[in-house]
């Protein structure tokens, strides 16, 4: 399968391989970069689906070698909780990472 500018990369925040190309002519040199403009890692999946396929572009169309791409930035929560969790009084009446 070919990939065009058109090929979305990031499908929570619909962020094309043109978009990123954009980024990266512009000088984009981190995967952050790349996140601050475009929005790609900022949706549901906080970047777990797109992270290599932008990563992947970084290497290749931004010429940053493997060994220099540093991890993008993570912030909590890692994983979508409801509001009742988060209102919970009693530490303990929180889910287990396995009931959640
Ligand atoms: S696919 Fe990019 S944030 Fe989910």
């Amino acid at each position: 399968m070919e990939r065009s500018q058109d090929t979305v990369v990031c499908r929570c925040e619909n962020v094309t391989m043109g978009e990123i190309s954009d980024v990266l002519t512009a000088g984009a040199k981190t995967f952050d970069d790349i996140k601050r403009v475009t929005r790609a890692g900022m949706g549901i999946c906080q970047g777990r689906i797109c992270e290599c396929a932008v990563t992947d572009l970084l290497m290749r169309g931004g010429g940053v070698p493997p060994t220099e791409i540093s991890p993008r930035s993570v912030r909590p929560p890692v994983r979508p909780i409801t509001l009742d969790v988060l209102g919970a009084s009693e530490p303990d009446a929180l889910p287990l990472p396995d009931e959640a």
